[in-house]
């Protein structure tokens, strides 16, 4: 039941964010020749050759079906009066192109469907990715998210509030609201900062401190990651149940967003409790956030959460993959697979909701004045309220009025 409502999760983030890109890396090489010119192998009796890893070597992606469907059947095996012919069986490279494709019969007494992959190749696209693409993107992406702020903030500056301050304030968060939010953004903060160390420490504190340091301190940011985790999971469901339903989008949305809410040009478009812009803060943190915890929690329990194949399965059911001109998604991975899988999309969508959280810190400090005060003391003045948030302004001061009214009428007359 537990796997069914992860699996169902992990769908629901698939259809709404990122296209699985390592999904269609893991099978790039498997599939059709995407480059290189057709190798003969005619010297070699079919067998791969100097040209196969001089391409391999450049990179290129190669059609190894002459090596993944040769295996498990003698009558396709060279003759024994060829070169590099068999004995008429199954050959010792037989075997091995059997294990490495994952169609030998191997038989374990303990570990598994895990201990039955003995060759699994593709392991060294998910290092090559993680040592790769995913350091080098990610970097870009909070780096550049700085950058575009720094910038913005030189040609926009501090949003003010008009006018002077009313000195009258109003209740914008309670403290359990608060509480939810600060475990929550406490916690990221932790799980962002100890996860990119886990993926970049050895190469930029190994190098300075060296590798026992580096050790000793990823050794405690692992175990931070892994404890802080839950205190992100309880935030973010107090987080839903306290805010969606000041988050479901509306007509005023649109007046809003037309009007750029305000961030660029001087208008403030009226809003109710939350703006549009904060709607999609409000929905990136949820969808990410709960896509994240999913496929962590699929990596705190190695193996027994697998939720790739299954979730590809029920895309290619949906042509979805096709639609986008991926082709259909694999749908048999091995165990180890699912996990590369896991790390490369826990990782993405981090540095995505990362990227996100370093925009909203801003808004939420420096960007605005005023602003802060709602989640630190919970109280704002009332011009920063009428400014930002007008309409919820006036339902929290109609409340206010239609309460006293009823508590002078239901007080007894002396
Ligand atoms: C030091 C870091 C942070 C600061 C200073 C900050 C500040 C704020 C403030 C002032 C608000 C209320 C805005 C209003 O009155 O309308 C808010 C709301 C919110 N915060 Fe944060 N926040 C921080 C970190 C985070 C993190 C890490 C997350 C999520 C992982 C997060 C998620 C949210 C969400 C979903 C809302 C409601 C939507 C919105 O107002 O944008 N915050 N935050």
């Amino acid at each position: 039941m537990l796997r069914l409502a992860f699996v169902f999760f992990v769908q629901l983030m698939l259809c709404f964010s990122l296209v699985p890109g390592l999904a269609i890396a893991q099978q790039a090489v498997a599939q059709d020749a995407a480059a290189g010119a057709q190798i003969d192998r005619s010297s070699t009796g079919g067998a791969q050759n100097l040209n196969d890893i001089l391409a391999r070597q450049r990179g290129q992606a190669l059609d190894d079906r002459f090596r993944s469907e040769n295996t498990g059947n003698p009558d396709a095996a060279a003759a024994m009066t060829q070169q590099l012919g068999t004995l008429g069986g199954a050959s010792d490279p037989e075997l091995w192109r059997q294990l490495r494709y994952g169609t030998a019969e191997v038989k374990v007494s303990a570990g598994g469907d895990v201990a039955k992959v003995l060759v699994q190749d593709g392991g060294m696209r998910w290092q090559a990715f993680r040592d790769g693409p995913l350091r080098q993107y990610g970097a870009w992406l909070l780096l550049g998210t700085l950058a575009a702020l720094g910038v913005f903030f030189l040609l926009r500056g501090r949003i003010r509030i008009d006018g002077e301050k009313t000195g009258r304030t109003v209740t914008r968060f309670k403290a359990v609201e608060r509480f939810g939010h600060w475990l929550m953004a406490g916690s990221f903060i932790v799980l962002g900062v100890t996860g990119i160390l886990s993926l970049v420490g050895r190469v930029i504190i190994a190098p300075y401190l060296g590798r026992a340091p580096n050790a000793a301190l990823l050794d405690v940011g692992k175990w931070l990651h892994n404890v802080v985790a839950w205190g992100f999971m309880v935030g973010l469901a107090m987080i839903i149940v306290m805010w969606v339903a000041h988050n479901i989008p509306n007509r005023t949305d649109l007046v809003w967003l037309r009007q750029f809410g305000g961030i660029i040009g001087s208008a403030h478009p009226p809003a109710k409790k939350f703006n549009a812009g904060q709607k999609l803060i409000f929905w990136s943190v949820v969808l990410f956030g709960i896509s994240i915890s999913v496929s962590g929690v699929s990596l705190l329990f190695p193996y027994e959460l697998p939720l790739f194949a299954k979730t590809f399965a029920a895309l290619n059911g949906l042509g979805l993959p096709e639609l986008f001109g991926f082709g259909a998604l694999p749908v048999e991975l091995a165990p180890q697979e699912e996990m590369q899988l896991a790390q490369a999309w826990h990782a993405v969508l981090g540095f995505v909701l990362m990227a996100i959280i370093i925009a909203h810190i801003y808004i939420g400090s420096v960007g605005m004045e005023g602003a802060y005060d709602a989640m630190g003391s919970g109280e704002v003045d009332e011009a920063w309220a009428r400014q930002h948030h007008s309409i919820w302004l006036e339902e929290v001061q109609q409340k206010q009025a239609d309460a006293s009214v009823a508590g002078k009428a239901s007080t007894p007359a002396e």
